[in-house]
């Protein structure tokens, strides 16, 4: 079947790789990526399908219903998967009202839209929402988050999200908007922006500058490579039942200090330094506020119905990140010039 889907975020981090391996996948797909470019965004991200027949970018903003509305008409849009949003829980802090503009009535105008535009003939679309495990507020330090978990968002930025994710919930049960919503844990991998602590740290490593471990380190988080999480999305899109959650997940808890001392580790292996000196720049600085102990995803569900896992162990994808940001530091220079010195100031100077 053809569909023309709209990708929103696509010029981001995880949107980048599912835009790739959609155009890639399924020549038959029109795949529209709808991206505002923020800090956040970058087209460099996509230079390998650019000029790929079966893909167009939309430079538009998804707080702009009339853009919207003109897209969908434009491409004939039979589905969404949506990323597009404010996705950083520092930031957040920092500036809230940025996190309910973009991913509240960002994706309320989206739903909207196709509501309206699709009409009464759902059967034949789909909305995928792509959301996070962080809706599920925080674990102690035993059990999983599963489907079934109640919603206890504890930032700025999860509150939006468990607040987008509660929108498609309810278009689906008004309007019966044939959506999926996916929940998945931290991703990590090539394109990841350097205000994330993966690649912030290695971006910190390679400049020997501190590598800033927010209170002692024990926070924990399930991570996961971002092809895995593309591939998730795929399945999930295609062969989800409608109007059901799916958590994502990488079976791969890490303690923040264990994840980093490994990463220190690794790269001195791979810039020829003497072992130990990453991580003696490790320095403990200020918690953040309403820091999340511990995320976990149970992702039986995806595996058991779907039959998705993922594909790498953790040793693996680190080293293939680290290597694509050692091949990659014009990328690296290039995302942390401008603005970025200023938020890296904002946020690391008084810790
Ligand atoms: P990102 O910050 O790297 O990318 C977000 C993209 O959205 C950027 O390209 C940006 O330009 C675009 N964007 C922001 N505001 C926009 C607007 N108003 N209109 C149009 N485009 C806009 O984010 P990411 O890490 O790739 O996350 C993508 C999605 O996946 C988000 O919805 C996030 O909540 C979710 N998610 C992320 C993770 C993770 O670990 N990074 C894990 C689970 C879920
Ligand atoms: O769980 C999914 C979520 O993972 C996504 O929804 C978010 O979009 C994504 O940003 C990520 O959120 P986290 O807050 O978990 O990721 P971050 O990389 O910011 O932080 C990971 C852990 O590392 C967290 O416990 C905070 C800590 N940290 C982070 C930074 C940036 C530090 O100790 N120092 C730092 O400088």
């Amino acid at each position: 079947m053809s569909r023309n889907i709209l990708i929103t975020g696509g010029a981001g981090f995880i949107g980048s790789h599912v835009v790739r391996l959609f155009v890639n996948k399924y020549p038959d797909y029109k795949i529209v990526n709808l991206d505002a470019l923020t800090y956040a965004g970058n087209l460099e991200n996509l230079k390998d399908v650019e000029r790929a027949s079966n893909y167009v970018f939309e430079h538009a903003n998804v707080l702009e219903p009339g853009m919207l509305q003109e897209i969908f008409e434009q491409h004939n849009i039979t589905d969404v998967i949506h990323l597009a949003a404010e996705s950083h829980v520092d930031r957040s802090i920092l500036s809230p009202m940025d996190f309910i503009y973009t991913n509240i009535i960002g994706t309320v105008n989206l739903l909207a839209i196709a509501k309206n535009y699709w009409k009464e003939n759902f059967d034949v679309h789909r909305f995928h929402h792509v959301s996070t495990d962080e809706v599920y507020g925080t674990l102690g330090d035993e059990g999983f988050f599963t489907e079934q978990t109640g919603y206890a968002p504890n930032s700025p930025y999860s509150a939006s999200k468990a607040s987008s994710d509660h929108f498609v919930r309810a278009y689906g049960e008004t309007f019966h908007i044939p959506y999926v919503i996916t929940n998945c844990s931290n991703n990590y991998g090539p394109n990841h922006f350097p205000e994330k602590l993966i690649p912030l740290f290695i971006n910190n490593i390679i400049q020997k500058k501190p590598l800033p471990v927010y209170g002692k380190g024990e926070n924990t988080r399930d991570w996961l490579y971002v092809i895995d999480h593309a591939r998730a999305i795929d399945l999930v899109f295609h062969e989800g039942k409608t109007g059901e959650h799916y958590n994502v997940g990488g079976f791969n808890e890490w303690k923040n200090i264990d994840l980093v001392k490994l990463l220190c580790k690794l790269m001195d292996k791979k810039l020829n330094r003497a072992p130990g000196e990453s991580e003696a720049l490790i320095t403990y600085v200020k918690d953040r506020p309403g820091h999340d102990l511990r995320y976990a995803i149970d992702a039986t569900k995806i595996n058991k119905e779907l039959g998705w896992k993922p594909s790498l162990t953790f040793e693996e994808g680190l080293s293939v990140t680290i290597d694509w940001y050692l091949q990659n530091e014009d990328w690296l220079k290039h995302v942390t010039s401008g603005k970025y010195q200023n938020y890296y100031t904002e946020q690391y100077s008084n810790r």
